[in-house]
């Protein structure tokens, strides 16, 4: 157990702070790791130590974690109209902007917008929609929702009912009933020998339909994914998975729900993820690169289809009877909307996709070390499958992954590891000599733990 100075920032976050997604008894015993600056992709820990954010924190600070532009225009926006709501008729101008320039570059046409604050509160929001939707057209069995195991979609009841992580469920007596999930198309770890990618989508996609039809197809609502599954570890889906699996949708008449959360805003070297896999859905979640992570905002995305049955329940109704506070904070909506002028400056999808040879180049060459099973990605996000036995593709137990995070950070990087996956999703202000410097790092990595394996296992056989 390590001892802090009474009234030390670790001593005072143990005592007083409540930390989400943390093993809270490790915590009390080891405190945190306090970030207090930053410059560009790198963090500073209150011990001066300095590290490459190859997570953008949590998938989301695409501009790295500090901008005197978007400081500007918040501090302008709190002094101007620092709060006002959306409800019941009212509006202002930051929401108008932003929604108006949401609809003009979605990827598909969409006819409305409605702001939230956060990623779960969009995938919530949407679910209702999903709902009030198939109410509106007098079909109110069709509920169901299918998502995929190992996505991740939020934290809130139903968000976290949607994610496809049983661990999220255990101990809150979840998921509710009426969210069915269908299988996580990894291609490595689940191929068939011989299986090609098309062969393997197409298993997913029958895989997908079989469970339509098991429940009945007049109770499923909607179909929930993520274009990269940023929760299984950086998972961009197989050739062909998206077409395969929309057939299905449209033949059983059910509603595709994309999750942009981590996508959106050229994370995939276009602007969304929908037109890198020529995704085609009825409502779009985003947040985070919405932002910059700036301010806490998220929007949903709906089309006409969507929004003439919103008109219908909210004529037989009286109202759309939902809303919080904050959705559509003028300070949010501004920063965000600068946020947008920002990446077009930048030709963000073009600069995204200038990058990819070289992170995909970089990051791919660790593919031949002897813990690496495979490197998938594509823009500038990207997953490294560690691997007992690359033959067969056992892969390593998550405490491998563990020693893997503690042997990054060792080396000056920080990276999201899920189970056997090391997750990459780097602000998209990095640079190419940035890029090359984060794979190097992360090789010495891979042999400091290589080296802990083998001398454990030496230690076994003494
Ligand atoms: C794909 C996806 N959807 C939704 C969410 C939830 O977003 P938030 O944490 O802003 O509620 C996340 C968060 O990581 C995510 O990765």
């Amino acid at each position: 157990m390590t001892h802090f100075r009474p009234n030390s920032m670790q001593a005072r976050d143990i005592a007083a702070v409540l930390h989400p997604q943390t093993d809270l008894r490790r915590h009390a015993e080891i405190g945190p790791s306090i970030i207090g600056s930053s410059n560009g992709i790198w963090v500073i820990d209150d011990a001066g130590n300095h590290f490459m954010e190859g997570a953008s924190a949590l998938w989301c600070a695409s501009l790295g974690f500090a901008n005197e532009r978007l400081a500007k225009v918040a501090y302008n926006a709190m002094r101007t109209l620092g709060y006002y709501q959306l409800f019941r008729h009212a509006s202002h101008r930051g929401a108008i902007d932003l929604c108006e320039r949401l609809l003009e570059i979605a990827p598909v046409p969409m006819s409305k917008v409605l702001l939230q604050c956060s990623g779960s509160e969009a995938n919530d929001t949407a679910i209702k929609l999903v709902w009030y939707h198939w109410n509106a057209q007098g079909r109110p069995e069709k509920r169901k929702i299918i998502s995929r195991y190992g996505s991740y979609h939020g934290s809130t009841c139903a968000t976290v009912s949607l994610t496809g992580k049983p661990d999220f469920h255990k101990g809150f007596g979840l998921p509710f009933d009426g969210f069915l999930y269908t299988e996580c198309p990894h291609y490595y770890r689940d191929r068939l020998d011989d299986e090609s990618e098309e062969a393997f989508s197409t298993r997913m996609a029958d895989a997908l339909e079989a469970l339509i039809l098991r429940e009945g197809p007049d109770t499923i609502g909607a179909f929930w994914a993520d274009p990269v599954q940023g929760a299984a570890g950086a998972l961009p889906p197989p050739d062909g998975y998206f077409e395969k699996v929309q057939a299905v949708l449209r033949r059983h008449d059910v509603l595709l729900v994309a999750d942009e959360v981590i996508c959106g805003f050229g994370r995939t070297g276009n602007m969304w993820g929908c037109e890198t896999y020529g995704i085609v859905p009825d409502i779009i979640s985003c947040a985070k690169a919405l932002s910059a992570a700036m301010q806490p905002i998220s929007a949903v995305l709906l089309n006409e289809r969507i929004y003439q049955s919103m008109l219908v329940q909210s004529d037989r109704l009286g109202a759309f009877v939902h809303g919080y506070t904050y959705a559509g904070h003028p300070v949010a909506a501004a920063v965000a909307l600068e946020t947008l002028r920002i990446y077009e400056e930048m030709d963000l999808a073009n600069h995204v996709k200038a990058l990819e040879p070289v992170f995909l180049r970089a990051f791919g060459a660790l593919a031949n070390h002897p813990l690496v099973g495979e490197f998938s990605g594509v823009g500038l996000i990207g997953g490294i499958e560690l691997v007992k036995d690359k033959a067969t593709r056992t892969p390593h137990s998550s405490a491998v992954g563990a020693m893997m995070e503690r042997n990054t950070r060792e080396r000056g990087v920080i990276l999201r590891v899920v189970g056997n996956r090391l997750a990459l999703s780097p602000p998209l202000i990095i640079t190419a000599s940035e890029i090359e410097e984060m794979a190097e790092r992360i090789r010495k990595a891979l042999d400091d733990t290589l080296a802990e394996l083998l001398s454990a296992q030496a230690e076994e056989t003494i």
